[in-house]
């Protein structure tokens, strides 16, 4: 098995949804290994998407993601990083497939519902932002 990071955004906790994916992702067959309900400053959230630094939507997506809590989490599966990427669908929810976390729930290409890492080495340095090693079983 391996590991990835996700968050449910602020739109999705906003709007009471948090429960609902939480069952979906545990209904796909992912395992919690750790789990809060916190909130980012702007500047933390621009240290976690400094990658997307340099793109034209920056400053709106930090602003957007400490604008309400989140709830980051780190998921075991087998083929954790690319089976979760294919339940939470296309970035933008009007190209994600039907059943899809981001069909189903996200508002908008920016409130998007869910984060999902892109590969095995991105979920271990997002995991490692939220999480100490003693919060992880
Ligand atoms: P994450 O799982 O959140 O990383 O999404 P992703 O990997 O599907 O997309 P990407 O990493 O390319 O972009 C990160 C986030 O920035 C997206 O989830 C969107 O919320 C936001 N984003 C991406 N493209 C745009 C855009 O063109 N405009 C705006 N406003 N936001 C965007
Ligand atoms: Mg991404």
């Amino acid at each position: 098995t391996n590991r990835t990071f996700t968050m449910i955004k602020p739109d999705a906790v906003a709007d009471g949804n948090s429960g609902a994916i939480i069952k979906m992702i545990e209904e796909a067959g992912f395992k919690v290994i750790a789990m809060k309900k916190t909130l980012l400053t702007p500047a933390q959230a621009g240290k976690f998407y400094e990658v997307h630094a340099e793109r034209p939507f920056y400053a709106d997506l930090c602003e957007y993601m400490s604008s309400g809590p989140i709830v980051p989490m780190i998921l075991e599966k087998e083929n954790a990083v690319l089976d979760f990427r294919t339940l939470i669908g296309a970035t933008d929810p009007a190209k994600a497939d039907e059943g899809t976390i981001r069909k189903i729930f996200a508002k908008s290409l920016s409130a998007n519902a869910i984060h999902g890492s892109d590969s095995d080495e991105n979920a271990a340095i997002e995991g490692a932002f939220f999480f100490a090693t003693t919060e992880q079983y």
